[in-house]
């Protein structure tokens, strides 16, 4: 063999980065690929709004197209945005933010979860977030370098954290805590006085808490706690926000993070040199979408409101035990009854009644024996997809 060749094969065998290669692809993305071959299908998957951005939002993006804004922004994004998001943040939780310092636009939570881990942990900094988790999480931690720790959460405690199952897990390594309520996958929401016990351990332990609060407003009959406002809590937290599911604007990727000035300041950094700035148009609506949004969040709110209570009604009904989320738009009701692994229960379901919801072990370990079932879609389709679901379980239960 020549030595040129040699060299060849061994870079080729040693091309992927073992980072990359230790994570696995998502396991929504991976069921969804088989979905967009079949016809028929009602998805319960896909955890996105039904809902078109409301037009005056659009509106906005298209007018910035208009008036000839297509160009870069400032790296931490039009500061017209960041002040409204401090407007904002101030009226609706206490909290003062300074649009200068401590406001970054990002390209969506996603973009927002990577630069917090880039910018806050070392090689085999611990990160604990419960299990079972949203499927960025753990990846996140893990490219960043970090090592991922789940907590474990059980349906007895409708999936809450415990501070006592998080104290147990906390070594000298642990950097950070990855939060996100309202809950995706399992639609729980944590009250204040919940959430305080994790204040506290953050507190003791000296652990940074980034709070991915993209489903904020999505939330019937509870009030959303935003973490940063509990005590000692705003310079340990990275608060991430989103107009995704708030405002219907998945496509637009547009976010933030508010965070104490140092931590602006390093994701900002990272932000410069891998985005360089979120999409000028995208931050224009979303401007409008702050400003001028709140009605037509809270008439989606409501929408959701009702179809959450029949798919609700309509899961147990049938026999898949769920309890009642309070938050996002997804019910995690409980499979084990059927015999079959969520895996098996998504695809055998997905195959005979042509209905897509996730298996919940694509969540993590501790969302074996429950699937995700997202009502934002059609109140027909609900409906539908509740009888071909009822048909399933009577072959299987
Ligand atoms: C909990 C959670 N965080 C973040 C995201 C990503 O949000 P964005 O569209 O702002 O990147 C999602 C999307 O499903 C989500 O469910």
């Amino acid at each position: 063999m020549s030595p040129r060749f040699k060299v060849r094969s061994e870079r080729a065998r040693g091309i992927i980065s073992k980072r990359v290669e230790s994570i696995s692809p998502s396991g929504i993305r991976k069921f969804f690929d088989i979905i967009s071959t079949m016809e028929g299908v009602i998805s319960l998957g896909v955890g996105e709004p039904d809902f078109t951005t409301p037009w005056h939002i659009s509106e906005a993006g298209i007018y910035s197209l208009e008036k000839g804004y297509t160009m870069y922004t400032s790296n931490k994004g039009l500061l017209e945005l960041r002040q409204e998001l401090a407007r904002h943040l101030s009226s609706r939780y206490g909290l003062e933010y300074n649009p200068e310092t401590e406001i970054l636009i990002t390209v969506g939570v996603s973009e927002g979860l990577d630069l917090a881990m880039r910018s806050i942990i070392n090689p085999r900094d611990e990160v604990l977030s419960p299990d079972p988790t949203f499927v960025s999480y753990g990846p996140c931690a893990v490219l960043a370098g970090g090592v991922f720790v789940p907590v474990p959460t059980t349906v007895e405690n409708d999936f809450k954290v415990r501070a006592a199952d998080i104290k147990k897990r906390i070594t000298d390594r642990t950097k950070a805590i990855i939060i996100g309520y309202p809950n995706n996958p399992t639609g729980t929401v944590m009250e204040r006085h919940e959430l305080a016990e994790i204040a506290e351990i953050a507190q003791k332990h000296d652990l940074i808490v980034v709070s991915d609060e993209i489903y904020n407003r999505l939330v019937y009959g509870v009030e959303h706690t935003c973490f940063a406002t509990l005590p000692n809590m705003k310079d340990r937290t990275i608060l991430l926000g989103g107009f995704s599911k708030s405002y219907a604007m998945t496509g637009w990727r547009v976010g933030y993070a508010a965070a104490r000035p140092e931590i602006i300041e390093a994701m900002t950094k990272v932000h410069q040199y891998t985005m360089l700035c979120a999409p000028i148009i995208a931050q224009m609506a979303a401007i409008e979408a702050v400003k001028a949004g709140e009605a037509a969040v809270e008439e989606m709110v409501a929408d959701y409101d009702q179809r959450r209570r029949v798919m609700l009604k309509g899961l147990n009904d049938i026999g898949l035990a769920c309890f009642e989320p309070k938050g996002a738009f997804y019910c995690f009701p409980s499979v084990k009854g059927t015999g079959l692994s969520s895996e098996e229960f998504a695809e055998k379901l997905l195959l005979e009644e042509k209905v897509a919801v996730v298996p919940g072990l694509a969540f993590g370990e501790f969302g074996e024996g429950y699937v995700r079932c997202c009502y934002a879609t059609a109140m027909t389709d609900i409906e539908e997809a509740l009888r071909r679901m009822g048909r399933f379980v009577e072959r299987y239960g």
